[in-house]
């Protein structure tokens, strides 16, 4: 009987689609931005599906969440490079609805973050080569592999060329970009942990010549996807130099649109409100938000709130935005409440809490990173401004809309193709098309429009709340990606 069991669970595993994504990031484990969200989220929403079964591998990393969980070693061996130790930690008993794994590779110092570290380029070269030795000896081999960003980015070269893993040759890799600015440029010395592989190969590592994990990726990939179809079409026409190797391989390039998880973004139960509401209550409820909000930032809550959420970098134009605000209420004597939440560039961290002194309790921010006080403040704002410079999904405006919170972005990437303007068919949103001051203060202007008028206001909430932007409908065009595979 238990022989028949076996047999039959074997069988259903067989029967079933394994796909394993591989990536640096996957919240809750180890989260620095959007790849970490949609990593922790699209193999959940896969595995809802029936006979799908995704599962994720990252490095490990030694934090408090791998500190506070049980981890049991579930493979082990000796790499072919440096004569290193492989451990494959599985993270088991949690409810994140998939399997975690952690590559821990002997030699390697133990690391708290993600990133950062001077020896990247190796570390993320060897965990790469480490996953695909463990993979390799499974009796059953997963039907995709899925590669997120540069840091597996030579993944899908290795599982056609590396002479070592001929077991890889006919299965499928897709290769999905969620941000193409980081392209993995490094030192040709990391092909020295690389499986042996053919001389005549090495064009397919690199890219203006430079070795480039990205460029590898998209050349050896089965399939190449971005978070946005109009991200893809940015990249084919673009200036960060892959512009013609995307164009050369277009017949494998899509873009999907991101999700969210909408059961952990939900403001009728997310526990970190102390204020929870859903559309039937929604004014009553932001009202309640906004005023402990506003009382905590000294704000004025009968003006509209209009905040940024993001990380001070080069993309998000948190630095425009700042100008903005400060001629709004300097220049332009702005009734409204200004917020920005946020860590990164130091210039601009002092710079707005410089600004907070002469703006008249007009504008407030929190320099730093807090989850908490983030999800209080989606709930409290009228308004989410996004004003990137570009923005290969963006997962901001899509938390905005679920709380009833109306987002203002500028026309880029996925921000684009999310986002309707109010005047336009099913808008749900104010959108902008240059980064400068001049567009950003006609937007708010307009957010002062619909704020004054109250009905409008109620009705465009009630339907921004209603919108899917679930990981349901993005995980079913991945699945119809793998099965064309
Ligand atoms: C990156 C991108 C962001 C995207 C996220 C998840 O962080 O900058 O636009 O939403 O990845 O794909």
């Amino acid at each position: 009987m238990l022989h028949f069991e076996d047999n039959y669970l074997s069988l259903r595993k067989i029967s079933c689609m394994q796909v394993v994504h591989l990536s640096a990031e996957c919240f809750p484990v180890a989260k620095v931005g959007g790849l970490g969200d949609v990593v922790g989220a699209l193999p959940k929403y896969l595995n809802k599906t029936e006979g799908m079964n995704a599962m994720v591998v990252m490095p490990f990393v030694e934090n408090k969440f791998t500190k506070t969980h049980l981890l049991t070693v579930d493979f082990e061996m000796r790499l072919p490079f440096g004569n290193r130790n492989l451990q494959v930690k599985i993270l088991k008993n949690t409810d994140l609805g998939f399997n975690l794994y952690l590559v821990q590779i002997e030699g390697f110092a133990y690391r708290e973050n993600v990133y950062g570290y001077r020896n990247d380029p190796y570390f993320f070269t060897a965990f790469q080569v480490a996953t695909l030795n463990w993979i390799h000896q499974w009796t059953h081999l997963p039907d995709v592999i899925h590669c997120h960003d540069f840091h597996t980015g030579f993944v899908p070269f290795m599982m056609k060329h590396a002479h070592q893993f001929p077991r890889f040759r006919n299965i499928p890799s897709v290769f999905t970009i969620h941000n193409a600015n980081y392209q993995g440029q490094m030192p040709w010395d990391v092909v020295d942990y690389f499986p042996w592989f053919n001389t005549w190969d090495l064009p397919l590592l690199e890219w203006d010549n430079t070795l480039n994990a990205m460029a590898s990726a998209i050349k050896c990939a089965w399939r190449v996807t971005t978070v946005s179809p109009q991200y893809m079409r940015e990249l084919m026409e673009g200036n960060l130099g892959l512009a013609p190797l995307f164009q050369q391989e277009w017949q494998k390039c899509s873009g999907i649109l991101n999700g969210i998880d909408t059961e952990e973004w939900n403001p009728e139960t997310d526990k970190r409100l102390d204020h929870n509401y859903n559309i039937e209550n929604v004014k009553e409820g932001k009202r309640r938000n906004k005023n402990q909000i506003c009382e905590a930032f000294k704000l004025n809550p009968e003006y509209p709130l209009i905040s940024f959420i993001g990380r001070f970098v080069d993309q998000k134009g948190a630095d425009v935005l700042s100008d903005a605000i400060w001629q709004a209420i300097r220049e332009f004597d702005a009734k409204m409440s200004f917020l920005i939440i946020g860590s990164g560039d130091p210039q601009l961290s002092n710079g707005l809490e410089q600004m907070k002194i002469f703006t008249d309790g007009r504008f407030n921010c929190f320099i730093g990173y807090n989850e908490n006080l983030a999800r209080k403040v989606y709930a409290a704002s009228d308004f989410l401004v996004m004003p990137s410079r570009f923005e290969p999904c963006g997962l901001n405006q899509f938390y905005a809309l679920r709380y009833g919170t109306i987002p203002i972005v500028r026309t880029v990437g996925g921000l684009l193709d999310s986002v309707q303007d109010i005047n336009d068919e099913n808008g749900n949103g104010i959108r902008f098309i240059h980064l400068n001051t001049h567009d950003l203060l006609h937007a708010f202007h307009r957010a002062g429009q619909v704020f004054d008028e109250k009905e409008k206001l109620q009705i465009l909430r009630e339907f921004i709340m209603n919108q899917d932007f679930s990981w349901e409908k993005s995980a079913k065009k991945y699945i119809e990606l793998y099965e064309k595979l």
